[in-house]
């Protein structure tokens, strides 16, 4: 709906604080969990956003 695509390496780093957001702070993705995301997934989804090198 926001026209928003995470197939590549480069749309995934440049999308990584709004992927962070929804997927680790807020949950609001994946939609209504439509995909069974596990809570040690979003652990290892935020652990690669606060540990990744800046602008990476
Ligand atoms: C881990 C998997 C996923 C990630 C990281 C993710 C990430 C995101 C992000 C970053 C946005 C933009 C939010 C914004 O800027 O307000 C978004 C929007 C959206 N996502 Fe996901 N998403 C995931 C899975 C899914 C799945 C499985 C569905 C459908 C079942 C889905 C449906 C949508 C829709 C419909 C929007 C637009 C929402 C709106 O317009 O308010 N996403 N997603």
């Amino acid at each position: 709906m926001k026209n928003l695509r995470l197939d590549s390496a480069a749309q995934i780093r440049a999308n990584a604080h709004n992927i962070y957001q929804q997927a680790v702070v807020l949950r609001q993705m994946p939609m209504s969990n439509a995909t069974g995301v596990t809570e040690q997934e979003r652990q290892a989804l935020g652990q690669w956003y606060l540990g990744r090198a800046p602008g990476s």
